[in-house]
């Protein structure tokens, strides 16, 4: 239908049937599949059927069927479109403007048309006699004629319309030139080239499709780079420049520039791992496309102050992402094409093999505000840097770097280390007060003002309202906590449903976060799951946690639901929720 397959493909992939169908049902498992009280028609036998292999339910009762779009259409009253929002929103997915009309994506496909149609002019522009000054460019920046063809560089003429000329001759007409972000408009309405007199970079996704261009001035005129408009087909921050070259590599790092030029230059000189964010600063969606890729990241970024300070920035998001960092810095050039240009591969191979972690990046970056030659200031640097190497998690982690730092500063690692134990003695006392606060705080656990929410099983609640803590100060628990703990598990729906959120949020990659999960709650439980996120959890006592609060949510769990033989347990529970939330006038 309407809306792109491939985005379809990827929602059905993401998408769990059993995760999705317990949100509303209480299933239970027998043999291979799950089994409930079907939510579409009364019944007093589990005749509902979940079949996770094939991703489908069905029920033997009334023959309702289907996927999980389905399940949502039918549970939620919904149309096929808005199905599919639904579910793209509880898995954080944006559905492709795209969707809509048959029109729409044609137009899709005839905005790549035209991009990939102007690439070729480009291309061919810059082996003309009008690309000779460009060609003269590149070869001045030392660019091999297989390294141009390999990123199909190419030449915008000086001119308003010699693109617009030969594209609409093929049949292109100016206003999908212009969605293409091709041309530009004048206020009077008159259409023009938008790229003029500028070596051309094609922009391509992973899926091999030009999506956009960079074009660069060739002397020092501004702006040096003009790049495509976000259009219909040009998203930046779901983009990497050269990700469609990178994604074949066969390194097990990822390098990422901040410019073209470095990662033309690094592809030439045999780093095709190179990257770079598209002329605006690294975002989250970049991370998360390169960890599809890769587990380390190796930052290369300009040696400049801006570059330095992007570092700092790159790092935090390319570590949210779960990506191992490290960071290159480039002595005696500014960026790591000029690197390469003077001072060669193996020159730049070496410097990768030496990049550091982002621990060594950090306590350098600690000793460049001071001046060595003042004891004062050493000192100064010693205690902060001990900060940082207290904090480390493990002892093998802070021996290492005690030892270097001591060095860096010209003190015996002996003395260096009494003052990281130092250090770490204030962490650790910090970190016990604030555990005695909390530990008070959670005791008052945290009672929703609306009369919509009742807790059934006080003490389970509060656990319940732990694990969520948990998670929101840690989501990697949630690797180990839904081994044995499941929605169905809460005592209280409304935390459990909360728990499954994020755990789809989980298995998406995406942080657990209250922005995150307002969509998909109403006010009343974003009022209470904001309350239960309140109590903070210190780093090292968190495991223990988790498991008190599991056997507490596990134990309160059996003594609500008495094993009782011919009854089966998640149905009973099912019943007495569907009691708590008054659906139920017995008793
Ligand atoms: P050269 O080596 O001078 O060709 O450029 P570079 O690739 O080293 O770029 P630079 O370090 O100056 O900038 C890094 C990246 O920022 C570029 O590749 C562009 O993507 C982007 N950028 C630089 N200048 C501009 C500009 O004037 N406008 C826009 N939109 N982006 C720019
Ligand atoms: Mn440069």
């Amino acid at each position: 239908m309407a809306i792109d397959e491939r985005f379809l493909d990827e929602l059905n992939a993401r998408c769990d049937i059993v995760d999705i169908v317990s949100r509303y049902v209480a299933l239970k498992k027998s043999g291979s599949n799950y089994f409930g009280l079907c939510p579409f028609h009364n019944e007093k036998t589990a005749s509902f059927s979940v079949a996770p292999d094939k991703q489908i339910f069905y029920c033997f009762g009334c023959g309702a069927g289907g996927g999980p779009i389905r399940f949502i259409m039918n549970i939620e009253g919904l149309e096929f479109q808005d199905a599919v929002r639904f579910l793209a929103k509880q898995y954080n997915m944006t559905v492709p403007e795209t969707e809509g009309n048959p029109e729409e994506r044609h137009r899709r496909e005839h905005i790549l048309q035209a991009l990939k149609e102007a690439a070729r002019f480009f291309y061919a522009q810059l082996h003309s006699p009008a690309g000779a000054q460009a060609l003269a460019y590149f070869q001045g920046r030392r660019l091999s004629k297989k390294t141009m063809n390999n990123f199909g560089l190419g030449y915008a003429p000086d001119s308003f319309h010699a693109l617009m000329d030969a594209m609409t001759a093929k049949g292109f007409s100016k206003e999908i030139l212009e969605k293409a972000g091709l041309l530009a408009r004048s206020p009077n309405g008159t259409y023009y080239d938008k790229f003029r007199n500028r070596v051309m970079f094609p922009i391509i996704d992973i899926r091999g499709d030009v999506i956009g261009f960079g074009g660069r001035v060739m002397d020092d005129s501004k702006p040096k780079y003009l790049n495509s408009p976000e259009t219909q087909v040009f998203n930046k921050r779901r983009n990497l420049f050269a990700m469609n070259m990178a994604k074949r590599t066969k390194k097990e790092y990822f390098l990422l520039a901040e410019g073209y030029m470095d990662v033309i230059a690094l592809h030439q000189a045999g780093f095709d791992s190179a990257v770079a964010s598209l002329g605006t600063a690294l975002t989250e969606e970049q991370a998360r496309l390169l960890s599809r890729y890769t587990k380390t990241v190796i930052v290369c970024y300009d040696a400049d102050t801006a570059g330095q300070t992007a570092s700092q920035r790159a790092i935090d998001i390319l570590k949210k992402a779960g990506l191992r960092v490290k960071i290159l810095k480039i002595p005696g050039a500014k960026d790591p094409d000029e690197f390469i240009k003077t001072k060669g591969p193996d020159a730049f191979h070496k410097l990768i093999e030496r990049s550091d972690n982002d621990i060594r990046y950090r306590i350098e970056s600690v000793r460049e505000k001071y001046d060595f030659t003042e004891d004062d200031q050493r000192i100064l640097f010693l205690k902060e840097a001990a900060e940082i190497i207290a904090a480390l998690e493990t002892q093998v982690e802070r021996d290492v770097y005690t030892t270097s730092t001591a060095k860096l500063a010209g003190v015996t690692p002996e003395a260096f280390a009494q003052e990281v134990r130092r250090a770490q003695l204030r962490q650790g006392k910090k970190a016990r007060q604030q555990m005695h606060r909390e530990v008070r705080a959670p005791i008052q656990a945290a009672q929703p003002k609306d009369r919509g929410i009742h807790f059934d099983n006080m003490k389970s609640a509060r656990a319940e309202q732990g694990i969520l803590a948990l998670l929101f100060s840690d989501a990697s628990l949630m690797e180990d906590m839904r081994r044995q703990l499941k929605p169905q598990d809460f005592s209280s729906p409304e935390l459990g449903k909360m728990y499954g959120y994020a755990s789809a949020l989980y298995n998406t990659g995406r942080n657990i976060t209250v922005a995150a999960m307002e969509p998909m709650l109403e006010p009343a439980e974003l009022e209470l799951l904001v309350a239960a996120i309140q109590t903070q959890i210190p780093a090292d006592t968190r495991h223990k946690a988790m498991e008190d609060y599991i056997r507490v949510i596990q134990e309160q769990n059996v003594s609500a639901n008495p094993a009782d033989p011919g009854e089966d347990p998640l149905l009973r529970k099912a019943q007495l929720q569907r009691k708590s939330k008054g659906f139920d006038t017995g008793e």
